[in-house]
């Protein structure tokens, strides 16, 4: 993955929107070539001396959850995909003003990442609140797929967690059928509260904030066996 034989149907909506405010597209030209990930493979854990783990957000939009999760976990590298550059414009400016330098960020698709990274070398990974592609035509551009599943499980630890967050019902029940069809991973939840209930350590979103969805906001967390 990517397979050049067979192109990666995008999953994500328009890359700009407005312009981008002149203190952040300075940092898209100063801070972000310094926090990229290296072009060919590499191994996130490596990306910072000391980490004692490396997470990974995919699609973090504005930045908040991840410039947060890194502020409250000093010891974690946090690796961020985003193609949208106004959210990665916005993830830069709170990266610049929290002075993280455990943050990592990808300005493109999440997919170009995975295969450059080896096995078992995340200890957590994000979906939350993806593009919810509602029509049955455009359901193939969720990024949550079997093959998105299986590189995800190859790159988790044993023990390593994945969430996944939505408040548009079919996507939450896409995900739980596809995320639980792979028998590397084990949904956590015992009860409707461990679902509907924002875990402990989640940091609301932005889109999470906006209620756009069809339902209440659900949590879904695994754990990779
Ligand atoms: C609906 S937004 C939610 C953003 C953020 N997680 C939040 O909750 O506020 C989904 C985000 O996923 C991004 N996205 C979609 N496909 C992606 C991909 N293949 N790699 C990385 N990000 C992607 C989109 O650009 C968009 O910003």
């Amino acid at each position: 993955m990517p397979d050049p034989d067979h192109p990666l149907l995008r999953s994500y909506g328009r890359i700009k929107s407005r312009p981008i405010k002149p203190r952040q597209a300075a940092l898209m030209e100063t801070l972000l070539p310094t926090i990229r990930p290296p072009a060919g493979p590499f191994d996130p854990r490596a990306l910072t001396p000391g980490a004692a783990e490396a997470w990974l957000e995919i699609g973090f939009g504005g930045g908040e959850h991840m410039a947060a999760q890194a502020a409250k976990r000093p010891d974690v590298l946090i690796l961020g995909a985003e193609p949208f550059q106004n959210g990665v414009a916005s993830a830069l400016r709170h990266i610049d003003e929290a002075g993280l330098t455990n943050v990592r960020v990808h300005d493109g698709d999440v997919r170009e990442l995975l295969g450059r990274m080896p096995d078992a070398s995340l200890a957590r990974a994000y979906i939350l609140f993806p593009d919810p592609w509602p029509k049955t035509r455009h359901h193939k551009r969720r990024i949550v797929q079997p093959d998105l599943v299986a590189e995800l499980a190859r790159l988790l630890v044993p023990g390593g967690r994945l969430r996944f967050a939505s408040d548009v019902a079919h996507y939450v029940d896409w995900s739980l059928e596809m995320i639980r069809g792979n028998p590397a991973f084990r949904w956590t939840a015992d009860q409707a509260a461990d679902w509907r209930v924002p875990p402990a350590d989640h940091i609301t979103t932005r889109y999470e904030e906006k209620r756009l969805g069809d339902c209440a906001p659900v949590f879904l967390d695994f754990v990779r066996s």
